[in-house]
C-alpha cells in the first residue's frame, strides 16, 4: 500500500533538478529506492537522496512524468511506496565514491552513512557543466573531499569521471561505489573492478518494484529486487559488461 505524504519541502537544486522532502517512517537504507506517484502521471522509481528522518528524493526533469512532480509544491501529497531494494555495503573501511550526474542523489546518504559508521571516503562528482552542479556543498559541509570533473571543464577537471578516475591511486581504497550513466557505470568497471572490490547501482525499467512483473530484468536478474545495487563482478560475470 502506498504511504501518501505531504511534502514539507522543495528544494531547486539547478534547473532541471528538483529534491522533494517528505516525512516517511520506513527505515531506509543507502542505496535503495522507492516508488513515487504524484496522482496524475506515471509511478516511477527514485533512489532515496535523504534518509534520515525527513527522506528525500531528487529527481531531475526528463519526460512528461518527470515534470509533472516538478509542479508539486510543499504541502501537496505523494504516494510512496517502499524502501525496496538492495543497499550500499557500509562498513568501517576507505571508499572511494563515484557519481555521474543525477547519481550523486544515491550515492550521498551512503557517503554520510559511511562516515557515520566510522569509515572514510573520498568522492568524484561527474556533471556535464558548471551549472549542473547540486550536493557537492552538502557533502564538504559533512567533511567529504570531493573532486569534480565537468564535460566542458567550466568546473575542475575537464572530462568524464571515468577519465579523472584513473588518477587516483585505487589500492587506497577497499570500495568503490557508483552511481550514474551506464556508458560512465561500465567505463568505471573497467577501471576498477580487478583493483578493488566494487558495487554500481543500476537503472531499469520498473513497474511493481517487487519481483512480480519482470519488466526490470538485467542478465538474469531483477534490478527492483536483487539490485539497484550491485556487486559489480557478480553482474559482469552474467555478461553485463558486454550486454
Ligand atoms: S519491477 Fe517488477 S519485477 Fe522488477
Amino acid at each position: 500500500m502506498p504511504l501518501h505524504t505531504e511534502i514539507v519541502e522543495v528544494v531547486e537544486e539547478n534547473s532541471s533538478v528538483k529534491t522533494f522532502r517528505f516525512k516517511f517512517g520506513a527505515k531506509v537504507k543507502p542505496g535503495q529506492f522507492c516508488m513515487v506517484w504524484d496522482g496524475v502521471g506515471e509511478e516511477v522509481p527514485m533512489s532515496f537522496s535523504y534518509i534520515g528522518k525527513i527522506k528525500g528524493i531528487t529527481v531531475k526533469k526528463v519526460g512528461k512524468t518527470t515534470e509533472l512532480l516538478h509542479q508539486r509544491r510543499t504541502g501537496e501529497i505523494l504516494r510512496i511506496r517502499g524502501p525496496f531494494g538492495t543497499q550500499y555495503p557500509i562498513q568501517p573501511k576507505r571508499y572511494l565514491l563515484i557519481a555521474g550526474g543525477t547519481g550523486i542523489a544515491s550515492l550521498s546518504p551512503a557517503a554520510e552513512e559511511i562516515l557515520v559508521n566510522g569509515g572514510s571516503c573520498r568522492f568524484i562528482a561527474g556533471f556535464r557543466t558548471a551549472s549542473e552542479i547540486f550536493f557537492v556543498e552538502r557533502l564538504r559541509k559533512a567533511g567529504i573531499d570531493v573532486a569534480i570533473a565537468t564535460d566542458d571543464g567550466s568546473a575542475g577537471f575537464k572530462g568524464f569521471v571515468s577519465e579523472l578516475v584513473k588518477k587516483f591511486d585505487v589500492e587506497h581504497f577497499d570500495y568503490a561505489l557508483a552511481c550514474g550513466p551506464l556508458p560512465m557505470l561500465k567505463a568505471i568497471c573497467r577501471t576498477l573492478v580487478d583493483e578493488v572490490e566494487t558495487y554500481i547501482s543500476i537503472e531499469s525499467l520498473m513497474k511493481c518494484g517487487i519481483g512480480l512483473c519482470d519488466s526490470c530484468s538485467v542478465c538474469g536478474f531483477q534490478v527492483c529486487k536483487d539490485g539497484p545495487v550491485f556487486r559489480a563482478k557478480d553482474l559482469i560475470e552474467n555478461g553485463w559488461l558486454v550486454e
